[in-house]
């Protein structure tokens, strides 16, 4: 038996608690609309512990001289819910135990009084936004949510060619992100019922940090229409003098600054934390795929719907440039460190349900 939580808050310095502190009043503003689904705050501080406390063991190595979790039992639920046995065809423990943690917690936050039980209980705003982000295939009985700057592009891909709208998944051409796609959004509340209900739902998730600087790096580098609708506003906000300018020399403080101020309900989706896209407890996911395994989650999905064997999950494209542990660091050690731990309570429940320490941006650690 894996140790109570108990164990693990123990286990959890100092680190992870200046950002409980400030969850309920930066909550608000993004859970708080309806007046009900405020946290309690020491609930999530103590679920936060747990699951960090539980990746310090991964990290470390801890749990590997433990068990894998048993099998379970078939027939207790619908036969598409994937068994913990199932995942092990790379022999991986780590991402079992993953998957089982992230389980864990999800149903633990979720089952807090006031969050949500159904995409029914949503706003009508909230539920727009899962509706439209969940695609649809009807053949191999999934639904997808799919979140900007965690390998959308690929998983999409993936879906053309599963719909037939696509040759083969490496092809090279521009990914166009709405035709040939089918979006819950567009069904009738009965189909999308059905959907939600007997159908396979997974999403692959990211460190919020690292999607952050990665939609950064793209929309405020690379991308001119982002540079005039967010870039101009960003610096005429936030830069003192900021005056004249494209757009397209937002620094990442400015950025952060900004999404400090922005509502999580209505940011450009590039941005709008996973937990605001997907609404993982109002839609009970099958699978929670990690952006750092996505080669061996995407296959596992693959083969769970039952995908033909010449459909693979693509690889990185060539001109992909992956964020490394230390880029990151840099860039969050160069923030002032008041404005991150104002970021990170917007950003607490993407860290928490799906099982991302807090970043350590102490001196020691920003002086490697
Ligand atoms: C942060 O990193 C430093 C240096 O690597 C380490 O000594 C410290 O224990 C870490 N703190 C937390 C809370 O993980
Ligand atoms: C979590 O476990 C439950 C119960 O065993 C299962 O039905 C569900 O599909 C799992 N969800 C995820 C995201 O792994």
């Amino acid at each position: 038996m894996p140790p109570s939580k108990q164990d693990f808050a123990v286990n959890r310095g100092g680190g992870m608690r200046s950002p409980s502190f400030r969850l309920r009043s930066s909550m608000g503003s993004g859970f708080g609309k309806r007046g009900s689904a405020v946290l309690p705050s020491v609930l999530t501080f103590a679920v936060i512990v747990a699951s960090g406390g539980l990746l310090l063991m991964i990290e470390k190595g801890m749990l590997n001289g433990m068990d894998p979790p048993p099998p379970r039992a078939s027939g207790r639920t619908a036969d598409h819910r994937p068994h913990a046995g199932q995942y092990d065809a790379a022999g991986d423990t780590d991402a079992q135990i993953l998957q089982e943690i992230r389980n864990r917690t999800i149903r633990t936050v979720c089952s807090q009084k006031n969050m949500p039980r159904s995409v029914w209980s949503l706003s009508p705003l909230q539920r727009r936004t899962v509706l439209q982000h969940i695609l649809v295939n009807d053949d191999y009985r999934f639904l997808y949510c799919y979140v900007p700057k965690v390998a959308c592009s690929n998983w999409k891909r993936v879906l053309k060619v599963l719909s037939g709208a696509l040759d083969n998944v490496d092809v090279n051409i521009k990914m166009d992100h709405k035709s040939d796609l089918v979006f819950l959004a567009d069904m009738q509340p009965e189909e999308i019922r059905y959907r939600l209900q007997h159908y396979f739902k997974f999403l692959f998730v990211r460190e919020p940090m690292e999607r952050l600087l990665s939609a950064y790096r793209n929309k405020f580098g690379e991308i001119e229409a982002y540079q005039r609708k967010y870039g101009v506003e960003i610096v005429r906000r936030y830069r003192k003098g900021g005056g004249r300018t494209t757009g397209d020399d937002v620094t990442f403080a400015e950025f952060v600054r900004y999404l400090v101020d922005e509502d999580v309900e209505r940011m450009n989706e590039h941005w709008m934390p996973v937990y605001n896209l997907c609404q993982p407890c109002a839609v009970p996911y099958d699978f929670v795929g990690s952006y750092e395994r996505l080669q061996s989650d995407g296959h596992y999905v693959l083969q769970r719907v039952g995908a033909p064997p010449n459909v693979h999950f693509p690889e990185r494209q060539s001109w992909y440039r992956p964020i490394s542990v230390e880029t990151l660091q840099y860039y969050l050690c160069s923030l002032p460190q008041a404005l991150l731990k104002e970021l990170l309570p917007k950003y607490i429940l993407d860290f928490s349900l799906f099982t991302y320490s807090l970043p350590n941006t102490t001196s020691q650690a920003c002086r490697h």
